[in-house]
């Protein structure tokens, strides 16, 4: 159901070298991505820690393409409690903000409040979580973020049940968008390679996280134009 032209890659720069981030994502960029995924994990929720709205506002200026155009900053919030800092990664310059429905204690207004900053708004759903959230607030929701590996850690392995899960939310999306006409990115986050990029697109992923299968090499074009040759099989 999809044409290759449709499908994004979002490196995650938790695996760039944190010494030389802006140019990272200049260079990710140059080399055909599409997005930047941004975790943000706060040794709470996840058990480890990275970076803050003010990363994330230095950042902005980097987010460009080669022909100048704005490329997308998706955050990726793993932290507890979720809102004030939803709102502040909104003020510092983030396109796309989820957060997980178990960290938020009222998850329908997390959603408005993301989605009230200007911003679009994703929930994420770790390896054993149920989707039975997103049936009850799917009209407020952009994305869907299946995770395929626990939260925490880059360079960990796909976990395969997240394919199952992957074509559950697929049914959901596609009934939301005959209901409503809405499109819903379906983003896929976790040990995401060169050889396991076509099984998750044919599943129903449009979205593909990854961190050390790009930033892991010297060559990054290399890296995304692989997935995009898998993905054209699709
Ligand atoms: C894990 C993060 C992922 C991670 C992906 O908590 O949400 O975005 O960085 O890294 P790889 O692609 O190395 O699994
Ligand atoms: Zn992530």
């Amino acid at each position: 159901m999809n044409a290759a032209s449709t499908y994004r890659i979002a490196p995650s720069i938790l695996s760039a070298d944190f010494a030389r981030l802006g140019e990272e994502v200049r260079a990710v960029l140059a080399a055909g991505a599409d997005w930047i995924h941004f975790d943000v994990m706060d040794n709470h929720y996840v058990p480890n820690l990275t970076f803050g709205p003010m990363v994330c506002e230095a950042l902005r200026a980097h987010a460009v393409r080669p022909d100048g155009s704005r490329a997308p900053i998706d955050v990726h919030l793993m932290v507890q409690p979720v809102d004030a800092l939803a709102s502040a990664f909104a003020k510092a310059g983030a396109d796309l903000i989820s957060f997980h429905p178990d960290a938020s204690t009222h998850v329908d207004r997390t959603l408005q409040l993301i989605r009230a900053e200007g911003c679009k708004a994703g929930l994420v759903f770790n390896p054993a979580m149920p989707l039975d959230v997103l049936e009850w607030v799917i009209d407020k929701v952009d994305l869907v973020l299946i995770m395929s590996v626990n939260p925490g850690f880059g360079g960990q392995s796909f976990i395969g049940s997240a394919l199952g899960k992957v074509a559950q939310a697929r049914r959901l999306i596609d009934a939301e968008r005959q209901r409503s006409g809405r499109d819903i990115a379906l983003q896929v986050d976790g040990g995401i390679k060169v050889d396991n990029i076509q099984a998750v697109a044919k599943a129903g992923a449009d979205t593909f996280v990854a961190g050390s299968a790009i930033f892991g090499q010297k060559d990054y074009a290399s890296v995304i134009a692989a997935m995009r040759h898998q993905l054209a099989q699709v």
